[in-house]
């Protein structure tokens, strides 16, 4: 279990401005942005080597308490099942909004996550993350398969290439996000679907609950959807020239060692993903995305700006990249 720094983040939670988390008394990097959760890093001692993710969005305590449970038994099922998961720990503090978690994990070096490795890499290792991955992948999905009926513990991946991380070439990947922990227990979701509708603006909140929620959330379960959604993701990288040749790695994955009895007798769809449902998966995901992210930013400057409210959550600034969750649909 890993140890941080509990007043240091105390400090920092008292006093930090959510647009400069870097300039407050306590400062902080931002080094990546979550629908759930904003990541940072202390230039403290004793965090060196140490990422935080701030997650502010529990109303209770017993909210807060709830989802730390269903987070450690999802870190530890994983691990369970063979998967490489950098050493983490939780800190819950108090704010004035109610209680904030920060969900600590060894720092991995940026270099090394996906979506940067496919950007700087040969092919051949982009290639050989995704590869790698989808051995991952195969952990989790074939025990999903071996569970009867939906009776056990049911597990879900976020398979984006931005959750893989690879130290050297040939090594098992990490899988960091786990922030998001996706399980069923006998067939029910055991994390507060709200908690994905609380990070919407408001405006869409109706919207997501009627018509996306439920589908948003069994996608995860689904081998195909998951590896549809590596696949497509990778347009949204802008790392298009690798779709082909990932999608080769998939069908052969299918075709192949996934195809054995452990998936085949649970009737798990094993046929070939054509490139065609790859690119309307990507078509259909990218509008709904774009509303969404620039609703948020109209929301964050109409309650910080015009209201001059407090706006809880650190948000994104402008992006390149399309990272929120919801866009399945
Ligand atoms: N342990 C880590 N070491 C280095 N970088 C990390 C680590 N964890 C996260 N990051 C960086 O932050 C980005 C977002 O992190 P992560 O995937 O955990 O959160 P997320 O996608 O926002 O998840 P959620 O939607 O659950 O909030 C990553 O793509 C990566 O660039
Ligand atoms: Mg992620």
């Amino acid at each position: 279990m890993l140890e941080a720094d509990r007043e240091l983040i105390e400090r920092f939670e008292e006093t930090f401005d959510p647009a400069h988390p870097e300039r407050g008394p306590v400062p902080a990097k931002v080094i990546g942005y979550g629908e759930m959760s904003t990541i940072l890093a202390f230039d403290a001692s004793g965090c060196e080597g140490i990422v935080f993710k701030r997650m502010a969005l529990f109303e209770t305590n017993d909210e807060a308490r709830e989802y730390e449970t269903i987070y450690r038994a999802y870190n530890v099922a994983l691990a369970d099942l063979g998967l490489r998961l950098p050493d983490w720990g939780l800190v819950t503090v108090d704010s004035k909004w109610g209680p904030v978690l920060y969900l600590t994990q060894t720092k991995l070096d940026p270099a090394s996550v996906g979506h940067k490795l496919i950007h700087s890499a040969p092919a051949d290792e982009s290639l050989g993350l995704i590869d790698s991955v989808l051995g991952e992948i195969r952990k989790v999905y074939a025990h999903n398969a071996s569970l009867s009926g939906s009776a056990g513990v049911e597990l879900g991946l976020d398979s984006q290439i931005s959750n893989w991380a690879l130290a050297e070439p040939g090594s098992q990947p990490f899988y960091f996000d786990t922030s998001t922990p996706l399980m069923r227990v006998d067939g029910v979701e055991q994390l507060d679907a709200e908690l994905f509708v609380r990070i919407c603006p408001q405006s869409m909140q109706w919207v997501i609950r009627r018509y996306f929620l439920q589908d948003v959330l069994d996608r995860y379960y689904v081998l195909r959807l998951v590896l549809t959604d590596l696949l497509a993701n990778l347009f949204k990288e802008q790392k298009g020239s690798l779709v082909p040749p990932a999608l080769d790695l998939v069908n052969d994955f299918l075709g192949g060692q996934a195809a054995m009895a452990e998936f085949a007798k649970s009737g798990v769809d094993l046929r070939p993903i054509e490139l065609s449902s790859v690119k309307s998966y990507y078509r259909q995901d990218m509008p709904i995305w774009w509303l969404f992210l620039n609703m948020r930013r109209a929301e964050r400057f109409w309650r910080t700006k015009v209201r001059r409210a407090d706006y809880r959550p650190i948000l994104p600034g402008r992006t390149k990249r399309f990272h929120l969750r919801v866009d399945r649909g």
